[in-house]
């Protein structure tokens, strides 16, 4: 595998960075994670909108030019062959002599971009199966509206998740209604085919999955409601499922251990998930 590492394509193996790259101590970066399908990247214009806003709220520079970041993705994702999966790019603030303030004198950010295949079937595979979610207590930070590499309360969720075999952990905010999920947009649909998400205004990152999605819903006229909603009320929907790049339109069976409808991925999930790419760019 070969990764963009400030500047070169390496061998993941020789690739390497700076051990005073303010991401590494101090988690001072952002990323983004696109789905690769059919050897293109999936909605690269809405991700790379959305790394700029994160960089700006961080006031770390664009590494390089837009036009140029687009060129090193593709290159990226063509020199690994990847036809199905997904790529990765960090924007880290850069290399300076550890100070938890901005570097006096600026450096350069680094960038690094990865793309990996993923196995297609085994996706589909788990969407039909659908997947199993437990809620645990929001405890992360308020600007979850930065895609920043901090993911440690991400990270202990996912775990404990995986630790009562479910796939994602959803957060619960001090409210009782749920925010998201610790890698994915959390929703419900109501047993009168209502689909419910919580809106971007607070406690979510703004997914793009989830933004074109809400396109898809628009297209086929299904109703949208943007609102929270609690753990209680998604035990009783009809349906459930997440959404993120890395498996656009995933159906949720089972909250905290009880069953969603049927305990079955829901007809819409499933319609969702196979309109999506007919809206993606
Ligand atoms: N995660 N919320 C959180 C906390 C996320 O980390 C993600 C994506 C999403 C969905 O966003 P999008 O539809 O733009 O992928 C929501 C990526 C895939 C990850 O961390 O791997």
């Amino acid at each position: 595998r070969i990764a963009y590492v400030n500047g070169q394509y390496r061998d993941m193996r020789d690739a390497s960075v700076n051990i005073e790259d303010r991401g590494y101590q101090f988690s001072d970066g952002v990323y983004e994670v696109c789905e690769i399908r059919g050897g293109k990247v999936v909605d690269m214009p809405r991700h790379l909108t959305r790394l700029q806003r994160s960089l700006r709220e961080l006031r770390i520079d664009m590494p390089m030019p837009l036009a140029a970041l687009e060129i090193v993705i593709h290159e990226t994702v063509r020199r690994n062959r990847v036809s199905y999966g997904i790529v990765y790019l960090q924007v880290t603030r850069g290399v300076a002599r550890r100070d938890h303030a901005f570097p006096v004198n600026p450096v350069k950010p680094a960038l690094v971009v990865t793309a990996r295949g993923l196995n297609l079937q085994k996706n589909q595979d788990t969407a039909a199966k659908g997947i199993g979610v437990i809620t645990v207590p929001e405890n992360r930070w308020p600007r979850v509206d930065i895609k920043s590499v901090s993911l440690l309360p991400n990270v202990l969720a996912k775990q404990q998740a995986r630790e009562n075999s479910a796939y994602e952990a959803w957060f619960v905010d001090h409210n009782g209604h749920v925010t998201e999920g610790s890698s994915s947009n959390a929703w419900i649909v109501t047993t009168d085919g209502k689909v419910i998400t919580r809106s971007v205004d607070s406690g979510i990152l703004a997914g793009i999955t989830r933004a074109v999605l809400m396109e898809v819903l628009a297209a086929l006229q299904i109703k949208l409601e943007e609102r929270p909603f609690t753990p209680a009320e998604a035990y009783e929907a009809a349906e459930a499922f997440v959404t993120a790049s890395s498996q656009i339109v995933m159906p949720v069976v089972r909250i905290d251990g009880r069953n969603i409808g049927d305990g079955k991925p829901g007809s819409i999930s499933m319609r969702l998930r196979e309109e999506f790419h007919r809206f993606s760019a």
